[in-house]
C-alpha cells in the first residue's frame, strides 16, 4: 500500500457501508473543508462530511491558519444538524455551552480514532488540541452557523485536522519547534484511509451519544487531559496571566487559580504551557 496515496471513495469502500459513504464527498484540493460543508450546508444532511487531501486555506483558530499539505494529513469536516428539540437554543450562555461541548466530545472521538488505528492515545490540551509527546498532532474548529434571523441553528461544523504523516521538515518553520505529526511521534506511517474511517465511524458514535453520555464522554477527556496540575500563561482579550490550571468542570470549564489565590472559571481562552 503507498502510504501518500490519496483517499478515494473507492479506497474507502472496503471499511464504510455504500450508504454511509453517500453522504461523503472528497476533493483532492479545496480551499477549506469547513467553507466547502458551509456552502452547501442548506442542502447537506446531518452527518454530511467533507474531505480534503490537502486544502489551499485551511482555517484555524482565531483567524490562524492551519498546513495542510497534499496527502499528507487528514483535512476532514463534519456536519451536525440539530433535530427540532435542540435547534432552537441560540440564545443564552447554557446554549452555548451546550454546543461548545461538542467540540470537547470531538477530541474523544477523534482521540479513540487515532488510538485504534495507531495505538498511541493523545492528550487533550484544553479546550481542543491533541498532543503526542509534547508536540501539536491535531486541531479541531467548530463553527455554528445560525439561521439567517440568528433565531435557530442551522448547523454545526465540526472541522478537524490532523498531522499524519508529515516529517518535521514538512512543517512551517514558524511551527516546526512545536508541531508534530503521527509519523514524527511514533516513527510509523499510517495509512490516511484506514484513520479516517475510523474517525467517521466514531464520530457517527459520538453523535449519537450527544448530549446523553455526558459522563462517559466527560471522564475520558478528563483522564487524558494535559493541563491539570500544570502553570500555564493564558490569554484572553489582550491580557496575558500566569495561572495553575485545577482541573476541567462538567462544562468542559477551565477552573485556575491566578497568583493571588484567585479562582476563575474559563469558558474561552489562549493556553499556552511553561516549559
Ligand atoms: C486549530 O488548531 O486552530 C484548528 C485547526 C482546524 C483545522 C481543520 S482542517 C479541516 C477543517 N477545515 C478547515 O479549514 N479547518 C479545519
Amino acid at each position: 500500500m503507498d502510504i501518500d496515496e490519496t483517499i478515494t471513495l473507492e479506497g474507502l469502500k472496503t471499511y464504510l457501508s455504500y450508504e454511509r459513504l453517500s453522504l461523503v464527498k472528497i476533493y483532492d484540493k479545496i480551499d477549506s473543508t469547513n467553507i466547502e460543508l458551509n456552502r452547501r450546508i442548506d442542502e447537506a444532511e446531518n452527518g454530511s462530511i467533507v474531505l480534503g487531501n490537502e486544502q489551499t486555506m485551511g482555517r484555524g483558530r482565531n483567524g490562524r491558519v492551519f498546513d495542510s499539505p497534499k496527502n499528507k494529513g487528514i483535512y476532514f469536516s463534519y456536519l451536525f444538524k440539530p433535530q427540532k428539540s435542540l435547534k432552537e437554543k441560540i440564545s443564552d450562555e447554557k446554549d452555548s455551552l451546550l454546543w461548545a461541548s461538542l467540540t470537547s466530545w470531538s477530541a474523544v472521538a477523534v482521540s479513540r480514532a487515532i488510538e485504534s488505528t495507531c495505538g498511541l492515545r493523545p492528550k487533550i490540551k484544553w479546550v481542543n488540541d491533541l498532543f503526542i509527546n509534547g508536540r501539536k498532532i491535531c486541531g479541531i474548529l467548530t463553527e455554528l452557523i445560525p439561521s439567517k434571523d440568528n433565531s435557530w441553528v442551522k448547523g454545526i461544523i465540526i472541522g478537524i485536522g490532523i498531522n499524519v504523516n508529515q516529517s518535521y521538515q514538512d512543517f512551517p518553520v514558524e511551527i516546526r519547534d512545536t508541531a508534530g505529526s503521527i509519523f514524527t511521534e511514533s516513527k510509523k506511517k499510517v495509512s490516511r484511509i484506514i484513520l479516517v474511517a475510523s474517525l467517521i465511524k466514531q464520530m457517527d458514535e459520538m453523535i449519537k451519544a450527544w448530549p446523553y453520555e455526558r459522563a462517559r464522554f466527560y471522564n475520558e477527556y478528563v483522564r487524558n487531559s494535559l493541563l491539570p496540575g500544570k502553570i500555564v500563561s493564558l490569554s484572553k482579550d489582550g491580557i496575558c496571566e500566569e495561572v495553575l490550571v485545577k482541573g476541567i468542570d462538567k462544562d468542559f470549564a477551565l477552573i485556575v487559580t491566578d497568583k493571588k489565590g484567585k479562582e476563575k472559571r474559563i469558558l474561552s481562552a489562549d493556553i499556552s504551557l511553561k516549559l
